[in-house]
């Protein structure tokens, strides 16, 4: 870990655990995140509970940059955290870096 300003550098995970398409929790500091690989081999990260009922987000189904919350089908962007209409709504979004075999966040 390395202190960056007010926010810790963490490592989360090794590249190899993050699988394209599949969603991947990781439990930081009592945060439940979950990490998304895009076809782009861009890993992103958002918080790990929809809006709507607290969903695990890291279950649902991946398609494009968007995961539908396992429970009620809630569409929410990886990229950005926000839900995408009908319904409304955002999770929180993490800063992702890759560094060699390792996926660090921001927290
Ligand atoms: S809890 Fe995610 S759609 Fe209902």
């Amino acid at each position: 870990m390395s202190k960056v300003g007010e926010v810790n550098k963490l490592k989360v995970a090794d590249v190899s655990e993050v699988v394209e398409g599949i969603g991947k929790e990781v439990v930081i500091e009592g945060h439940s995140i979950a990490l998304f690989k895009l076809k782009s081999g861009k890993i992103k990260a958002i918080e790990n509970s929809c809006p709507h009922k607290g969903g695990p987000l890291s279950q649902g189904i991946v398609s494009g940059e968007n995961v539908f919350c396992p429970l009620h089908d809630w569409k929410v962007c990886v990229n950005d955290g926000m839900v995408q209409g009908p319904d409304e709504g955002c999770v929180q979004t993490y800063k992702v870096d890759v560094d060699d075999d390792s996926v660090y966040l921001y927290i």
